[in-house]
């Protein structure tokens, strides 16, 4: 099992703009490993660091087909270009386990970030990939993809998760 775990919706640590990561230190590195071990675990394409309850910006994700294993760390991503063209995905976050809603968002987007290794990086990121990374910055600023759905849907998502939460702590 994981080290880590995944918080679940609502919880006051999801609304939290993350801060920027200044050094890479020991611990960064141990912590984007143990955040992949956990994504792979939940069988998840993506995990951003306040998801396991540490509001900073760094954000893990893998993308690629069954069996290939792309494994991507970024620091500090950022966004510097849109395309003005949108596709929609059917979204899920390992946040809200089980829901899954279609979200358009730009279908390809730049981004600058660090790498693990401490290199600047720039990269375009295309279909589930764009989705992915634009999903998780979201994170990183506080935002959930049900944030993009009306309110009567939202709230409806928010109280599915708060019974879940208490079975699950039940179980416990
Ligand atoms: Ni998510």
């Amino acid at each position: 099992m994981s080290k880590l775990s995944i918080i679940i919706h609502p919880d006051p640590r999801l609304k939290k703009v993350a801060s920027p990561i200044t050094n890479i230190t020991d611990r960064i590195k141990q912590l984007s490993a143990d955040m992949l071990e956990a994504m792979y675990e939940a069988s998840g394409v993506g995990l951003a660091a306040p998801q396991v309850g540490i509001t900073k910006r760094l954000v893990v994700m893998d993308c690629s087909n069954e069996g290939e294993k792309k494994e991507l760390i970024l620091i500090n991503p950022e966004i510097v270009w849109s395309s003005e063209e949108n596709v929609s995905f059917e979204e899920g976050c390992l946040s809200i386990p089980d829901v899954r809603e279609e979200i358009s968002r730009p279908m390809s987007v730049q981004v600058q970030f660090i790498g693990i290794d401490n290199t600047r990086r720039e990269e375009i990121f295309d279909g589930l990939w764009a989705t992915c990374i634009q999903h998780e910055i979201d994170h990183l600023n506080g935002k959930l993809f049900i944030d993009y759905l009306g309110p009567m849907k939202r709230s409806s998502i928010t109280r599915k998760m708060i019974k879940l939460k208490k079975q699950l702590n039940r179980k416990k």
